[in-house]
């Protein structure tokens, strides 16, 4: 008890000195970078699924019964009618391999309990283990198949697992405005959820093998009472390359803003922007207006500038089938990614922001800079303060080479001049040009104010 809660002391003035930075959305990820997020830093796209007995009925995740949208029992009838009869997880992948992604994270379990893997363990007072193997006519585990497709197709496996489990009798939470009981009158009780949960986190290490834990509802309870370094060490023991999304009360990798996107480049060393196509995270039937593909893009040209992932929503129907216009959305994505292949896997954060105005990437090496014509940029657009001299411009994915020209530069004094380049007038991709910007070397930036030196 002692060493977990010094632990946990070291981990919190660490989380401080970012506090004081940082707006806590951003706070989350406290761990110091590990090389084992690299392919997840180089990624930048990821396929989110929530899939679980809520597209029986279209209902909200979890949150529909502990809002009290309706009854807890009628919620979890809808087991009863997850089929999964169209599931074909062999066409998910392929798909999410065609959008670009290079990682999936799918919901193994949701804050409503309901277990999509098969485990063994029961909750509470049950007599059998509450998942879809077990009670829904679907009969089988169905994030393992997934996973194996994923593989056979490079692409990284993320197991999304929801520390909150408002369906266990022995979990404290359950509706808005009641709970069961308070740990501090019934440590036993807690105990015996704790010993459950670790049990179901070590089913999924051991069956699943995530490449990625993406853990959600921290926010319940303190690192302490989750006992989240004992968590994160029993997943590090298992596979030590398993990276772990922040939402593990400061004993996670990386941040995870929801659905907010930041205007500063986060302080955090790697982070990830979960958002839905719609406005919602599981199917629902009314939710049909979609972010635009030219504002999906947008959004993810400037997720990336900014040195972030994107993990874009989808919610298939309980059946297994993506609704077609989620389905149009990634493979959107996957004519956008292609080609421009170069300016977004394993590039880095692009020019501070005012250089340019729009999003950029560097290169590794930051020999190259990329710039995301935002909004339709036509005719000539400029850089401020870059102190390389440009080798060539050109229109990503066209080969077209782009005329530049340097204005301002005085003799004398340090700072570099204006580069514009010309860009064509009308823009040739349907979402989002890109220009590719050779530098005589690595990014070297001014970034004074002017005046005479
Ligand atoms: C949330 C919600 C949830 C959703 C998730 C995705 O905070 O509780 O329903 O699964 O975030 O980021």
């Amino acid at each position: 008890m002692k060493s977990m809660k010094s632990i946990r002391n070291h981990f919190l003035i660490f989380s401080f000195s970012y506090f004081l930075i940082l707006p806590p959305l951003l706070a989350a990820a406290q761990q110091p970078t590990r090389p084992e997020l690299q392919w997840f830093q180089d990624a930048k796209l990821g396929i989110f699924i929530h899939w679980g007995i809520y597209s029986v009925n279209g209902v909200g995740e979890s949150w529909s019964f502990h809002n009290k949208a309706l009854p807890h029992a009628e919620y979890m009838k809808q087991i009863t009618g997850f089929t999964a009869s169209k599931y074909d997880p062999a066409a998910w992948a392929d798909l999410i391999r065609r959008s670009g992604a290079k990682y999936a994270v799918i919901t193994t379990k949701h804050h409503d309990g309901v277990a999509l893997y098969d485990t063994k363990l029961k909750p509470g007072k049950e007599r059998r283990p509450l998942s879809v193997v077990e009670r829904s006519p679907a009969k089988r585990d169905v994030i393992a198949p997934f996973f194996a497709e994923l593989r056979k197709r490079d692409l990284k496996c993320g197991a999304y697992f929801s520390l909150i489990d408002w369906s266990d009798a022995d979990y404290p939470g359950f509706l808005r405005d009641s709970s069961r009981y308070a740990i501090k009158d019934d440590p036993a009780r807690w105990q015996r959820f704790l010993r459950f949960n670790e049990g179901q986190i070590t089913e999924i290490a051991d069956q699943l093998r995530p490449d990625l834990w993406w853990f959600d509802g921290d926010w319940e309870h303190s690192a302490e009472e989750w006992e989240a370094p004992k968590i994160r060490a029993l997943i590090l023991d298992k596979d030590p390359k398993a990276i772990i999304n922040g939402r593990l009360q400061g004993f996670g990798d990386y941040a995870t803003p929801e659905q907010n996107i930041p205007v500063e480049t986060p302080k955090t060393p790697a982070w990830e922007l979960c958002m839905t196509i719609g406005s919602d995270w599981g199917w629902q039937p009314h939710d049909t207006l979609y972010k635009s593909m030219h504002d999906l893009i947008a959004i993810f040209a400037d997720v990336i500038g900014h040195g972030g992932n994107l993990l874009l929503d989808i919610g298939p129907k309980e059946d297994g089938s993506i609704p077609p216009g989620q389905v149009k959305v990634l493979e959107g994505f996957g004519q956008w990614t292609g080609k421009h292949a170069e300016a977004i896997y394993g590039t880095r954060a692009g020019l501070p922001n005012g250089h340019f105005f729009g999003p950029t990437t560097l290169s590794a090496d930051s020999t190259a800079l990329y710039l995301f014509l935002a909004n339709g940029m036509t005719g000539s657009v400029e850089i401020k303060g870059l102190d390389n001299q440009i080798l060539s411009a050109e229109l990503l994915g066209t080969g077209q080479a782009l005329q530049h020209r340097v204005v301002g530069k005085i003799g004398w004094s340090k700072v570099p001049g204006l580069v514009f380049i010309d860009v064509p007038a009308q823009p040739t991709d349907p979402w989002m040009d890109v220009v590719k910007v050779k530098l005589d070397g690595p990014v070297r930036l001014y970034r004074g104010e002017g005046g005479f030196n």
